[in-house]
């Protein structure tokens, strides 16, 4: 898909990768980026940076953890936009301390409600609006690395990406039937908020590989809009050993 001209939205567009994101599609010819954020402060900053790259900018402020918020949030962004091209489902969290099993059971259940439950959502509205207007569509959905292994410090964001995996492989035949593709994007370790850089069980990590850029990410997101041949399947951006 060409996004030159393209309606756009961003879950996690406040910070990092999702930041990045939604400036590049308005940086790549994007006629409006809508940016969903619970942060309102950073909405409002990248609304800025969307706009100084020569798009146009909506902010939405909601909490992805609350399903009704997620689909008031996607109605009110067909309403705006008058129907969206692409969706990026890309919002997520980590437990954090304490690691499991002393994990703090609200943030082990808001993991799986933001990062899972948003995608699931987000994924099934965006399908009714784009069948609806018989438009083709891009849906892609931020994974991580973290879905092609175990981590025992924080499982439930781990089952969280694996989660993520299946759902947008298992949309597959939704390219064939209605001309929308739903993809994947498994990013490494990226120089985020989110990385617990200070994490005795990420230590090793962070010493054998050279840490992403969000806009590396970014890039990869851009090449999945660009070849209409990739659905159900998952883009991997994996870290380059360290020098
Ligand atoms: N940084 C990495 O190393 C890495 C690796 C693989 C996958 N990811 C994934 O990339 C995605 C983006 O993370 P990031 O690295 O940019 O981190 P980040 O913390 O910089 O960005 C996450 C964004 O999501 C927003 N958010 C959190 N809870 C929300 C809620 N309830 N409602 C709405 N928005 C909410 C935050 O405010 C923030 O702006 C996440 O799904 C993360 O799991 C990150």
């Amino acid at each position: 898909m060409d996004i030159k001209g393209k309606k756009v939205l961003v879950t996690g567009a406040g910070a990092g990768i999702g930041r990045a994101v939604a400036v590049m599609f308005a940086d790549r010819g994007a006629d409006t980026v809508v940016v969903v954020d619970i942060n309102a402060a950073n909405l409002a900053s990248t609304a800025e940076a969307v706009r100084a790259a020569g798009g146009k900018a909506i902010t939405m402020n909601a909490d992805l953890s609350k399903p009704e918020e997620v689909i008031a949030m996607f109605e009110d962004a067909d309403r705006a936009t008058g129907g969206l091209d692409i969706v990026h489902n890309n919002a997520g969290i980590m437990t954090g301390e304490p690691d499991f099993p002393d994990t703090v059971m609200e943030k082990m259940i808001a993991v799986i409600q933001i990062n899972l439950i948003a995608m699931m959502v987000g994924t099934r509205i965006a399908i009714e609006q784009m069948r609806r207007r018989g438009a083709p569509g891009v849906i892609i959905n931020t994974s991580s690395i973290a879905a092609f292994s175990t981590m025992p410090a924080d499982p439930a964001y781990s089952a969280s990406k694996h989660g993520i995996l299946a759902f947008s492989q298992s949309c597959k035949p939704l390219h064939e039937a209605y001309n929308i593709r739903v993809m994947a994007i498994c990013p490494g370790v990226v120089d985020t908020a989110i990385v617990p850089k200070d994490a005795e069980w990420l230590a090793p990590v962070l010493k054998a590989l050279k840490i992403l850029h969000p806009d590396d990410i970014a890039r990869a997101v851009m090449d999945i809009v660009a070849d209409d041949t990739l659905a159900g399947e998952q883009v991997t951006v994996s870290n380059a050993p360290a020098d």
